[in-house]
């Protein structure tokens, strides 16, 4: 099964609903598509000690992880309080996070609702691995 950039990024918007975000209010959802073809949701999970708190992306990673997946070829990401058109970028510590699980494309969300479609390379370039 394949999806496209508009379901996936559907997608990260639905589980968006589900983040945990009262601090900043900033509600994002990530779905991560792994090489076996399952999609694996994750939301921005924060905490009243701030640095404990988890990105919508770090989330997804895991959930795969979880699922025993090593190599996700999507990811798709949506804040659903975006008010930028850049909202829903992935952080510099989720871009290596996901070149850890060589992360082929990154899907965000426009301020249109339409998708941008980037390599992981555009994103990181030179990322750092340690095979
Ligand atoms: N956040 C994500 O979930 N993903 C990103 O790539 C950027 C930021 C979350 C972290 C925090 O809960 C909220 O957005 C505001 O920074």
């Amino acid at each position: 099964m394949t999806y496209s950039a508009e379901e996936l990024l559907e997608a990260a918007r639905r589980v968006a609903e589900n983040a945990y975000a009262p601090y900043s209010d900033f509600r994002v959802g990530a779905v991560a598509v792994g090489d076996d073809g399952n999609l694996y949701p994750g939301v921005n999970v924060e905490n009243a000690a701030y640095p404990s708190g988890v990105c919508a992306e770090a989330s997804a990673i895991s959930a795969a992880a979880t699922a025993g997946v090593r190599r996700i070829d999507v990811v798709a990401v949506a804040c659903i309080d975006a008010t930028r058109e850049d909202q829903s970028y992935p952080c510099g510590q989720c871009r290596q996070r996901l070149n850890e699980f060589r992360v082929d494309t990154v899907i965000v969300a426009g301020l249109d609702g339409r998708p941008r479609i980037h390599s992981l390379e555009e994103l990181l370039p030179f990322g750092f691995r340690l095979d």
